[in-house]
């Protein structure tokens, strides 16, 4: 048991159109959630709906955007920055997900993850920091080296961890069926709280908020959610169908 706020992020990655986003934020809008014992909740809808969800999704949930540019606003063609998301009602970015680190087009280094780190947290926003290795890294024994590596280049730039939550999702893992193990997923986010304890503070690492990401479901959810240092999971697809609500619900 922990006092950590558990915190479900629904990452709705690029789906949907205006029809769907609003069966989706109806849905999650049924959601009981009890104030203050409850859980924190964060929609993450493609860039051109986030307005819209934000005023029609209820205030005691939040949104978050699922990326965002690593300077303020100018001649940048094509970006979004932080600036404008806030402007809109955004509270949160999602940073660091391994499809923009990995997809080829994109290609996101842990410098640039940094600089979106940075810049954001600066304007105001909640940052989903999204950390996790390759299945040949795993399989080369080279997780922790890999969340660390990805850590370090975030904690260069970071003064301030109230806002960050750090999303731990291996990527062998994600859209593929494949849960890790509660057991194997506490192992991680166990050595990341004790790598934020040996390198930044035991305050921020008895507060910071490891979430797990990766083929959770209405399923798996409960094992995992009981784990001391899982504070909760970042959805993908099953964040777009109804059992998101027992995500939501599976910790009591
Ligand atoms: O950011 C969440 C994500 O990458 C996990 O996706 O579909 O495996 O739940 P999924």
């Amino acid at each position: 048991a922990n006092n950590r706020h558990f915190f479900v992020g629904g990452n709705w990655k690029c789906n949907g159109n205006k029809r769907s986003i609003l069966e989706l934020v109806e849905l999650v809008n049924g959601i009981h959630v009890e104030r203050n014992t409850g859980v924190e909740v964060v929609c993450a809808p493609p860039f051109p709906y986030l307005d819209l969800v934000r005023s029609t999704l209820k205030k005691e949930f939040g949104v978050a955007a699922q990326n965002c540019w690593i300077a303020g606003s100018g001649a940048y063609t094509g970006e979004v920055s932080a600036d404008m998301l806030l402007d809109v009602g955004v509270e949160w970015v999602i940073l660091g997900h391994s499809e923009r680190r990995h997809l080829p087009e994109l290609h996101e280094s842990d410098e640039t993850i940094a600089q979106k780190t940075e810049k954001a947290l600066e304007s105001g926003l909640g940052v989903i920091l999204c950390i996790g290795e390759l299945l040949q890294e795993r399989e080369n024994g080279k997780t922790l080296d890999v969340c660390i590596r990805q850590l370090n280049a975030v904690a260069k730039v970071v003064t301030d961890w109230q806002k960050v939550v750090v999303a731990y999702e291996p990527v062998w893992a994600i859209g593929t069926g494949k849960v890790a193990t509660p057991e194997r997923a506490q192992e991680v986010h166990n050595a990341v709280r004790q790598w934020f304890r040996n390198n930044i503070s035991t305050q921020v690492a008895d507060k910071l908020r490891i979430i797990y990401g990766g083929s959770v479901n209405g399923q798996n959810c409960g094992r995992l959610a009981g784990q001391r240092d899982i504070d909760g999971f970042l959805v993908g697809g099953a964040s777009l169908k109804p059992e998101f609500a027992e995500i939501v619900l599976s910790h009591r």
